[in-house]
């Protein structure tokens, strides 16, 4: 019952980042924008080389000429921010393929590193752009963190999927000679896809820890709401009810030993870079076709198709296309979402922040959240591992009601 709780009022909070105000002139002049020289960057690379039908993310088939087009539009972006006063410490590169075009990748990696102190660097790829070429360039441009979507080592479960790996051998031989080259290696699983059994995950999370890779993050299937496609339109089945018995599974193999849990989601050996800019940075930008950002409370929105993307940078405006002030409220809220999923809270970073305690300002979730024994600690809450399962659900229905947002977006072409 508490998952359900705590996940129905999340859904609730988080469809109220898809009613948006339209984009005004002081806007794109970016006057309402609070710089920061500090915050943490989100690039899109939104090209794959096939669409996986599950997939919730803004992404096109890969063609060049757009690709090269695109990567010129985000250093323009990039240079945007820049002119108004950001400064970037801690970049990740997600997608879609950030890989799709490592001459354009190392080349923007390079404007980076030349206009801002970069700390460090997360990049995403797939197994299939695992080349010996590839990790050499990404060793080149100095990635910290190389994250990985393996969803699964099960053949059969891979092809329900519609997701081209290659061998499960291969895919595990690719990844063994990533381990060791950076910081943090990085392998995304995916849970309660529909077919998939609890079989096959556990041997998924021991084929995991059997590589001895270094960070493991664990994806539930989320739904889109409506997809168009026959097979698309099956994973929008989602059975939320088998999902717990998954979420045990890599409790009962990671909460207690070699690993730590990071997040609700992933769990690392040692201390790891992890891929949650919302966490880690209280303020974000995202550019590229369909980001967004978060910054002095207010939530922003990018164009997420191609072709009005470009087109809103070439007439050197920012390619924001919605958004809204977030009140005091949705703020506290927000940030006690991003905190519990982190699975650590500062209150006297909360005070600093809002200006007062939070057992106050959120008297209400605090007392709900202590009661039930999902946090505890005094100075510092930390997620127990019985508050594990439910901050999973919050960030899977906080994702779902942004999933109805970028299928708006997508579908709309805004
Ligand atoms: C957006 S992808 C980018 C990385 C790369 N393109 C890949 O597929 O490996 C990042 C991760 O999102 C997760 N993902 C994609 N669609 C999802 C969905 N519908 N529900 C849950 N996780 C999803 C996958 O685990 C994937 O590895
Ligand atoms: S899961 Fe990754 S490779 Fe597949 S379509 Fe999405 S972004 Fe592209």
């Amino acid at each position: 019952m508490i998952p359900e709780i705590v996940g129905f009022v999340t859904r609730r909070e988080g469809r109220k980042f898809n009613s948006l105000n339209a984009v005004d002139d002081s806007l794109v002049n970016a006057e309402r924008l609070a710089k920061r020289d500090d915050i943490s960057l989100y690039v899109h690379i939104p090209f794959c080389r096939s669409l996986c039908p599950f997939c919730c993310f803004n992404r096109y088939l890969f063609k060049e000429d757009l690709a090269r087009r695109y990567f010129i539009d985000l250093k323009q972006e990039l240079e945007t921010y820049r002119g108004l006063g950001f400064g970037f410490r801690d970049v990740y590169f997600g997608g879609g393929t950030p890989t799709v075009l490592m001459d354009e990748l190392g080349d923007l990696i390079q404007q980076l590193r030349r206009q801002f102190r970069v700390k460090q660097i997360s990049l995403e790829t797939t197994p299939r752009e695992l080349s010996a070429q590839n990790i050499k360039l990404l060793k080149e441009y100095g990635i910290n963190r190389l994250s990985i979507g393996v969803q699964s080592f099960d053949e059969q479960v891979l092809k329900a999927m519609g997701r081209v790996n290659g061998p499960a051998e291969e895919v595990k031989s690719r990844l063994l000679t990533c381990q060791g080259q950076f910081d943090t290696l990085n392998v995304d699983l995916l849970f309660n896809f529909p077919g998939q059994t609890t079989v096959q995950f556990a041997t998924d999370v021991k084929a995991f820890k059997e590589l001895g890779i270094d960070q493991a993050t664990f994806y539930p299937l989320m739904a889109s709401p409506h997809k168009k496609d026959d097979l698309e339109r099956r994973f929008n089945r989602v059975d939320n009810s088998r999902e717990k018995r998954f979420y045990k599974i890599i409790l009962k193999e990671l909460y207690h030993g070699d690993y730590t849990p990071s997040t609700a989601w992933c769990f690392s050996r040692g201390e790891r870079m992890i891929d949650e800019y919302i966490i880690e940075s209280d303020d974000y930008i995202g550019i590229g076709a369909g980001s967004v950002s978060i910054v002095g409370g207010n939530f922003y929105v990018n164009s997420f198709s191609l072709g009005h993307y470009h087109e809103l940078i070439a007439s050197g405006r920012l390619p924001i296309v919605g958004w809204r002030g977030l009140s005091d409220k949705e703020n506290r809220r927000y940030y006690l979402l991003t905190k519990l999923f982190g699975l650590k809270l500062d209150k006297e970073a909360f005070r600093r922040r809002f200006g007062g305690d939070i057992g106050a300002q959120l008297r209400l979730e605090m007392a709900f959240f202590k009661s039930f024994g999902l946090v505890a600690g005094d100075d510092i809450l930390r997620v127990t591992e019985k508050g594990m399962y439910p901050v999973s659900v919050m960030m899977r229905e906080f994702f779902g009601a942004l999933n109805a947002l970028r299928e708006y977006h997508i579908e709309r072409q805004i």
